[in-house]
């Protein structure tokens, strides 16, 4: 592997992320079961640290990109009273999401939906776009680390108008080695690589990055955010992006956003 991480033109040297199925593996990445305690412990301290983001940031409106099952952001979101937006690249994963929406009361006027769709053209969703309002887009539990061209989803949160919040690892052996657990349990061995601008985990069939703190600030800088970096819990990191300036004047909000057609769930 070669250092060719960078902003922004080279990632497709290195594309393996690509080859992860996302069809068959969205569940096991966030099944309970193959989830150690370290990771366990961690996923709560990100729910404790999105949770404080919330009550103080003014928000009404989160897109929570790589919803999965709804088990990351979605309860945080509802009890905060905020309308939740779950994006998920994998259709199913979009539908469960939905299936666990119906499972929670929505507060009168609140609002909840799923959406089939890739975090990095979060533009292409319809009435993503149109929100008068500055939504805050959330990256949960390293969704951030395991696409390729990570960047293009901070700059499609800034077309959209929205601020950021990456909800990552810190670069530490204690994060290495619960990371390592974690994707042994979940029948990913491998190895990790340093490169400079981070860790990367390589199983044989994809990569899990962990970015350094000087490349995320670099990224949210380049795509117009102001960021913020926020060590939490023992191995987290969380990074903060509020957008600087809105480039194009947003025209008005569409009703309700809409799911791409969608291969039928199950
Ligand atoms: C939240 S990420 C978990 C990453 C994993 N914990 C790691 O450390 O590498 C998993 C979810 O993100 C979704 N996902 C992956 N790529 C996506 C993309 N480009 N847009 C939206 N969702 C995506 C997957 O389908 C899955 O449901």
């Amino acid at each position: 592997m070669t250092d060719t991480y960078g902003w922004p033109s080279t990632m497709t040297a290195i594309d393996p992320h690509d080859d992860l199925d996302m069809d068959s593996d969205w569940q096991r990445l966030v099944a309970p079961e193959h989830l150690p305690p370290a990771i366990r412990a961690h996923l709560r301290a990100e729910r404790g640290l999105l949770a404080s983001v919330l009550r103080t940031g003014g928000y009404r409106v989160v897109i929570e990109a790589g919803c999965a099952d709804g088990s990351l952001c979605l309860p945080v979101v509802l009890s905060c009273g905020l309308d939740y937006i779950g994006v998920d690249v994998v259709a199913q994963a979009a539908a469960a999401t939905r299936r666990a929406i119906t499972g929670y009361r929505l507060r009168p006027g609140q609002r909840a939906v799923a959406v089939h769709g890739d975090a990095r053209a979060l533009q292409a969703i319809d009435g993503l776009g149109r929100a008068p309002e500055r939504p805050l887009v959330v990256l949960p539990f390293n969704l951030f680390g395991i696409v390729s061209r990570p960047y293009e989803m901070l700059q499609s949160a800034a077309a959209i108008g929205a601020d950021v919040l990456i909800l990552t690892y810190q670069v530490t052996p204690e994060a290495s080695t619960a990371r390592s657990r974690y994707f042994t349990l979940g029948g990913w061995p491998g190895s990790e690589v340093e490169l400079s601008d981070g860790v990367h985990y390589q199983g044989d069939h994809f990569i899990s990055s962990v970015y350094s703190p000087e490349t995320l600030r670099r990224w949210l800088v380049e795509a117009g955010f102001q960021p913020t970096m926020q060590p939490f819990g023992d191995i987290g990191l969380a990074a903060s992006g509020a957008l600087r300036v809105v480039t194009k004047s947003l025209p008005e909000r569409h009703a309700e956003p809409v799911t791409r057609p969608a291969a039928p769930a199950g």
